[in-house]
């Protein structure tokens, strides 16, 4: 029997770092399903769809051939066969990806390949729905959150150390509406599962985060 770790939480909350360490720690490896999203996205914006075109999203998404390798510990996301990760962390990827990823055709497509990793792995696995419907028996399911303007300045400090240059109001705008859409959409909408564990990192460092969900594992 696999063991998984599931963490959920708004965009910009930390999970991704938190998870990797957690995952490091327990020599499991981390499934990042936001990249799966953002990977459909940049396939649906290179067939040329638009956000508004939701019933076009359901059609072309089904073309999509995304798959996930592990290169030295690093998770890769394929899309036809393409390493996409150097394309997919840009802003207006992910503001296609919160609209795109409400579309229950995006949803169902990723499910399965979330589910089998899991199956077949150890993992530790971080997103918006984890631990609410794709993993609802992880054996431990973390909320992660921050402040708002807590999670915009830290975009803001990742995307700038990275030379991106970019406007902290306009980031935080940014993800008010993520996290609108996010919450708000019909199919596996972001909320803490019944049994997760609440964690707010606004006054928290990494390894003390990281520590707290390590401890929470039997
Ligand atoms: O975590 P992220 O910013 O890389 O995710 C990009 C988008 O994908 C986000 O707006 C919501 C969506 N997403 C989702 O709907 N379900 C997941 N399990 C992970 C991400």
């Amino acid at each position: 029997m696999s063991y998984s770790i599931a963490i959920d939480g708004p965009a910009g909350a930390g999970k991704s770092t938190i998870a990797k360490k957690v995952a490091g720690e327990k020599g499991f490896i981390y499934v990042d399903t936001g990249a799966m999203y953002r990977a459909m996205a940049l396939y649906l914006m290179r067939e040329g769809v638009k956000r508004e075109q939701t019933e076009l999203i359901s059609e072309v998404c089904k073309g999509a051939k995304i798959t996930i390798e592990y290169r030295d510990g690093e998770q890769v996301v394929l899309l036809d066969g393409e390493n996409v990760n150097g394309l997919i962390r840009t802003e207006e990827i992910g503001n296609m990806a919160s609209v795109s990823s409400a579309v229950p055709a995006v949803r169902e497509k990723l499910l399965e390949l979330q589910q089998n990793l899991a199956k077949e792995n150890n993992v530790v696995m971080d997103g918006r729905d984890i631990g609410t419907k794709v993993l609802p028996d992880a054996d431990v399911k973390v909320y992660l959150t921050a402040s708002t303007q807590c999670r915009a300045k830290r975009r803001f400090d990742e995307l700038t150390a990275k030379g991106v240059q970019c406007d902290l109001q306009q980031i935080e705008q940014d993800i008010k509406e993520r996290d609108h859409l996010d919450m708000t959409r019909d199919t596996s909408p972001l909320r803490q599962a019944e049994d997760a564990v609440f964690i707010d990192s606004s006054d928290m460092g990494i390894d003390e985060v990281a520590k707290a969900i390590l401890d929470l594992c039997i």
